[in-house]
């Protein structure tokens, strides 16, 4: 019975790069969805960017630029990371995309008509520099249990005390160093206690759930006796995010819109695909919503479980949506046994881990030999991991195929009898395949490795490399080929959901791609044998050259408050006289590259830039915009605007050959920066 399958991997943040912790959630999905694509089913598999929230409105401001350059630079370094990884994700969208903020409108309409939302004054900690709602990891302070100093909004690392942001002594914006203040605020709250009922069912007992996490979600949310909280779903202003209809400046908080991103990724994926959203993802009056062959996954670690398994289902029940099928739900990954962490190199990105020259699909291969369907923690060793790739992929399986193929020119024309081998690891499909279904790569990964040391004993047996010796044997040589090169590829095709490329170079060599599982249970024959292809070992070293080029590379720069938002209260400076356009076309003005940034000793007032005008060369310019930039270092590769055509003028510390353009001024000055893309020396107009 085909399946129609809609996949998704949780939508990570805008605000960082792809990294190893990312990966072990997208090679998890890839491989569950490259499986059921080879057993013939359907499959839809998305992700998008999740871009809402304070932090990217806070990355916007501190770079000067806005969101959507934020959005646009990290959505291609996203997909460029998976793709290194051979993530087949089918669309790649992004949660601000005009569909998602429809669907996130219908469902709140429908969830306000069903009587689920109310609104309560709330009380929060606010900064009257940033002019902004502090969310509690923008508040530090000292702890009001041990005295700590420096502790964070929520808790304290020293005494372990959990607390609300206002009751730290002290507290500080960690946005601006501001003493915060108390405001109120009126927020819209969903009822989920309203839901429980259907909470209970569904986390309990329709199968979503593996039963552990079921289990856990009962204890710790679902308390007999204890109703659910309101669930504060609203921001005021300033807010990056999607305002909300019947409450005009007030946002909806990032988690109320990133899991409708899922839908939104659908329908912007179906509109250029031509696909029908129904037909995936169903709503209570469309024809698949009951069928059981329609199934919605969403692949998740186990730190974002209760958004999946509370919310989400609360508001796509709420508004009459299609439930989640399976919420699929994997552990944390440490390296080496620790959390992954930045001053000992083990906080590692995806491209850095290209950039080092290892292969992805070893990266791949490790990940699927841990992850066992459990929402158990993984580790990365980076000695077992060089251990047991060069051990099982290129020992025990590639070595298979390396050993024979120059043997011979062409298969034999039947297959010989091999004693029941081929036979035997076709029988075990079935057991893999299900190991597959319940994400239980581990035990695939066990079952394939057992019958790869049965076809390297036969190897060994027969000894081809003894027999290419003697003409005489040649029919015999022939035939240990000719089975040695069909139980390499039956493990490829087991392999196939986690090395695709080994299972494409497979294909080749036969003369025969590997496209569905049961390509496990015929042998090939009388093909001509195609250039065997390398699958080189890990080089040890590269993986230490990876560890270092992911250490911070010296001491990180003091953290420098963020400049003030723009104050809507000042007055703008009236407006010069009118001028003509052969007026304006005398200025020259250029995009620049600021190479140094150096104070001045004698003028308090001053920075020195040395800026690249591309192929114009370089200058020096004596900017006055130090009361803005008191780390004059952040102002190093930045891309400015500069007036390159204007006399040099003669300083008492030297002579500036240009001015920047900034707005406003003293330590309320602006630089102007373009959209990415545009290169030194090009002329603005
Ligand atoms: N944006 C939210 C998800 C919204 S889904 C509607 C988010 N983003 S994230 O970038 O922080 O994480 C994305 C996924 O990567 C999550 O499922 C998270 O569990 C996973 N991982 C991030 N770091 C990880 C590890 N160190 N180990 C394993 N998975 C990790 O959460
Ligand atoms: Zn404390």
């Amino acid at each position: 019975m085909p399946r129609r399958l809609l996949v998704t991997a949780a939508l990570p943040y805008v605000n960082g790069h792809i990294h190893i912790g990312h990966l072990v959630e997208h090679v998890m999905c890839d491989v569950w969805v490259r499986f059921q694509r080879l057993r013939g089913h359907q499959v839809a598999f998305l992700c998008a960017d999740d871009v809402h929230g304070t932090a990217t409105m806070i990355a916007a401001r501190k770079r000067g630029i806005s969101e959507s350059q934020i959005i646009r630079e990290m959505g291609a370094a996203h997909v460029r990371d998976f793709q290194a990884f051979a993530i087949a994700h089918d669309f790649y969208g992004s949660t601000d995309s005009p569909r998602a903020k429809a669907f996130v409108e219908d469902i709140w309409r429908r969830l306000v008509q069903a009587g689920h939302v109310n609104r309560k004054s709330v009380t929060q900690l606010f900064d009257p520099v940033q002019g902004c709602f502090l969310a509690d990891r923008f508040v530090k302070g000292t702890c009001p249990k041990c005295g700590a100093a420096d502790q964070n909004g929520d808790s304290c690392d020293k005494c372990g005390a959990t607390y609300a942001p206002t009751d730290l002594k002290d507290a500080r914006s960690t946005l601006s160093g501001a003493v915060p203040e108390l405001r109120s605020a009126e927020h819209c709250f969903v009822r989920l206690e309203d839901l429980r009922g259907f909470l209970e069912e569904w986390t309990q007992r329709s199968g979503a759930l593996a039963g552990p996490i079921a289990r856990w979600v009962k204890g710790a949310f679902l308390v007999d006796g204890e109703p659910l909280r309101d669930w504060d779903v609203s921001r005021p202003a300033p807010y990056f995010g999607f305002e909300i209809p019947d409450a005009p400046g007030n946002y909806f908080y990032v988690w109320v819109d990133a899991p409708v991103g899922y839908i939104g990724a659908l329908a912007d994926w179906c509109a250029t695909n031509g696909q029908e959203r129904a037909a995936w993802w169903p709503r209570r009056d469309e024809p698949g919503y009951a069928d059981p062959s329609v199934e919605i996954h969403h692949c998740i670690g186990k730190d974002i479980t209760y958004f999946h398994t509370l919310f989400w289902p609360a508001m796509l029940q709420a508004a009459d949506w299609k439930l989640p099928t399976r919420i699929h739900i994997h552990g944390w990954l440490t390296v080496n046994g620790d959390k992954m962490s930045k001053s000992t190199g083990t906080f590692i990105n995806a491209s850095t881990y290209i950039d080092s020259g290892l292969d992805p699909a070893h990266l791949r291969y490790y990940f699927a030999a841990k992850l066992n369907g459990s929402a158990d923690d993984l580790d990365l060793n980076l000695d077992e991991f060089v251990a047991k790739v060069n051990s099982d992929i290129v020992g025990k399986v590639v070595n298979l195929a390396s050993r024979t193929a120059k043997f011979v020119p062409t298969l034999a024309a039947t297959y010989p009898d091999d004693g029941g081998l081929f036979a035997a690891a076709a029988a075990e499909s079935e057991a893999i395949a299900a190991c597959y279904e319940a994400d239980d790569s581990a035990g695939a990964i066990r079952r394939i490795m057992a019958l790869a040391d049965r076809a390297n004993e036969f190897v060994e047996r027969v000894a081809p490399w003894t027999l290419k010796k003697d003409p005489a044997k040649a029919a015999e040589l022939e035939r240990a080929c000719t089975i040695s090169l069909n139980l390499f590829r039956q493990l490829c095709v087991y392999l196939a959901p986690v090395l695709p490329g080994l299972a494409e170079s497979c294909g080749r060599l036969l003369g025969c791609p590997i496209t569905t599982w049961t390509d496990a249970q015929t042998p090939v024959t009388g093909a001509t044998i195609g250039p065997f292809e390398r699958f080189d070992r890990i080089d040890p070293a590269k993986v230490a050259a990876m560890v270092e080029a992911s250490r911070p590379t010296d001491t990180p720069p003091a953290p420098s408050p963020l400049p003030p938002p723009p104050s809507p209260a000042t007055p703008s400076e009236p407006l010069a006289p009118e001028v003509t356009f052969d007026d304006f076309a005398k200025l020259d003005l250029r995009v620049a590259e600021v190479l140094t940034a150096e104070e001045v000793p004698k003028a308090k007032k001053i920075v020195k830039l040395r800026v690249s005008l591309g192929s114009l060369g370089e200058r020096t310019i004596f900017a006055g915009i130090k009361a803005a930039f008191p780390e004059v270092a952040v102002l190093v590769g930045r891309r400015i605007v500069v007036v390159a055509n204007l006399a040099p003028r003669q300083m008492s510390f030297g002579t500036s050959e240009g001015m920047v353009i900034a707005a406003g001024e003293g330590s309320s000055a602006f630089l102007l920066t373009p959209d990415a893309g545009a290169q030194p020396g090009m002329r603005i107009h």
